[in-house]
């Protein structure tokens, strides 16, 4: 078996208790390029199903422009706290974007475009992974429609959020996912504000980034492990 690091795992579970749901941001402090630059890198280092990296990221620090999705975004207005809520007070607003089939359906040009410039994958490669994705998505997981393949991409971008989310808290950053929105009205926004079109990308998830206001008003609760894991 190899050699624990106790310090190490003592860093990551306090890291993991330190983060938690932020409902209000100290508006005043702002992270630091060096630290926003090494979230970024998390994300863009994710793993991703066949490598696609099917998300782009939108960052929306304009005051305005993070208005535009006060009406409709109750788990980020504050709405139900009286505040000004994540998207008024939080230092970095992101929002994930998940690729529809346009870009993630097999043999799209996108693909082809991607895994010869970003992967540099020779041709005989390249022609293998087409097949291994075609047969994934209609055979092994039947990922057919468009809501679909546009899911499984926003399972993908959520795993870049997660990885987004505990590198925060590692640096000390707070950070709140936010999922309470209209997504219709946000992809009204996205297009109309944001030039985002939705044949090609829609809204997977919000991501408020910052330093917290106050500490949290709960307790973390859990199942615990047994309640959660099974071993055979
Ligand atoms: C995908 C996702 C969407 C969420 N959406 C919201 C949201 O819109 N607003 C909010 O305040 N919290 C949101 N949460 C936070 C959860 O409510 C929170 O993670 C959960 O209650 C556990 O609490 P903790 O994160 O503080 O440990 C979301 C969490 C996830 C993973």
């Amino acid at each position: 078996m190899s050699q624990s690091n106790p310090q190490l795992q003592q860093q990551i579970i306090e890291a993991f208790n330190f983060r938690h749901a932020t409902k209000l941001f100290d508006a005043e402090r702002k992270i630091s390029d060096d630290d926003f630059n090494t979230i970024l890198e998390a994300a863009r280092l994710s793993p991703s199903s066949f490598g696609f990296e099917p998300w782009q990221l939108l960052v929306v620090q304009s005051p305005e422009k993070r208005e535009l999705f006060r009406d409709f975004s109750w788990g980020a207005s504050g709405a139900f706290h009286g505040t000004q809520g994540q998207l008024g007070s939080a230092s970095h607003f992101l929002i994930f974007l998940a690729h529809t089939e346009q870009l993630q359906r097999h043999n799209s040009a996108y693909q082809q475009q991607f895994m010869r410039e970003v992967k540099q994958l020779p041709e005989e490669v390249v022609e293998f992974m087409n097949q291994a994705f075609q047969k994934f998505q209609e055979h092994d997981f039947h990922l057919n429609s468009r809501r679909e393949i546009t899911d499984w991409s926003s399972k993908q971008a959520y795993l870049a959020a997660g990885n987004v989310m505990t590198v925060a808290a590692l640096l000390g950053i707070d950070s709140c996912p936010i999922e309470g929105f209209e997504i219709d009205k946000a992809v009204g926004v996205l297009e109309q504000h944001f030039g985002v079109d939705p044949t090609l990308y829609q809204p997977a998830m919000m991501l408020a980034l910052g330093y917290r206001a106050n500490e949290p008003a709960f307790a973390k609760t859990r199942r615990n492990q047994a309640q959660m894991v099974q071993y055979f």
